[in-house]
């Protein structure tokens, strides 16, 4: 029996909140499109490649595709291996009910190359680099994948510090998720950038002042945080060109 597509979405495990149909959308927690406006994905993206890599359940993959791209690639590993993080199906399950032609690749950030996935005109890398063990190691190979354009988004930490610096989490101390290792400071970000071989990088979006000052105050009184640390941390969004 043919199930419908609601039960199929309501099988899965979704992390993007995406409308799959005029009115049917996946339960995710992460609304990508409400991210759009802060990470500033061009809004024609004709005859251009793609890769989108940390994809998960691919709504800037798709959104990227919507807006007239020629060539799509999804690329991830944990998320759809299997393991804590999850399945491809909720990817699958999407890519099909849009009719969409957006590729996919399941390696590891480590194994990206030229030879392993090409090179595009356009990447995403989009809140995946607090969680790379190695980023310095990792930017390089993006770079080497990188054609023309790199749109950069992560989370961030020292803000009030001016010098390029990144702070360590040692097992699950930030947000309780041991897959989170690093909190750089923009500078840090614009540098690391130039140093693997962009030659053009600007600080596009960043967490406003007010809002990490009324998170700080937030949870300190909810879980008893060091609001002083939480202000100085929030998400940042860099464009870089080749
Ligand atoms: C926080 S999610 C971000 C998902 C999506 N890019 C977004 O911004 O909504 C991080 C993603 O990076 C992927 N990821 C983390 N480490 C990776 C690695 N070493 N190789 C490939 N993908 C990785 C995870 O599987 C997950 O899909």
């Amino acid at each position: 029996m043919n199930q419908s597509l609601e039960d199929q979405i309501a099988r899965l495990r979704w992390y993007h909140r995406m409308e799959l149909q005029p009115g049917l959308w996946t339960p995710g927690s992460m609304d990508g499109g409400k991210r759009l406006a802060s990470i500033g994905m061009p809004d024609d993206l004709t005859g251009r490649t793609v890769l989108d890599v940390g994809a998960w359940d691919g709504f800037f993959s798709f959104e990227a595709e919507r807006r007239g791209a020629k060539q799509v690639v999804a690329l991830d590993s944990h998320a759809w291996d299997g393991s804590d993080w999850g399945t491809k199906d909720a990817f699958d399950l999407a890519r099909k009910a849009l009719g969409s032609a957006v590729g996919d690749i399941q390696i590891s950030l480590t194994d990206l190359s030229p030879a392993t996935v090409g090179v595009f005109d356009v990447v995403l890398f989009l809140n995946v680099l607090y969680h790379v063990r190695h980023p310095l190691l990792v930017l390089e190979k993006l770079a080497e994948v990188t054609g023309d354009f790199l749109i950069l988004e992560t989370h961030v930490d020292l803000l009030d510090n001016k010098r390029p610096a990144m702070v360590f989490y040692p097992g699950a101390e930030f947000a309780g998720d041991p897959t989170n290792w690093w909190g750089p400071n923009p500078a840090l970000v614009e540098a690391m950038l130039r140093d693997v071989g962009f030659s053009e990088v600007k600080l596009y979006s960043q967490t406003p002042t007010a809002s990490r000052m009324a998170c700080a105050l937030f949870r300190e009184k909810t879980e008893q945080a060091d609001r002083s640390v939480v202000a100085q941390q929030g998400r940042a969004v860099f464009h870089a060109l080749k």
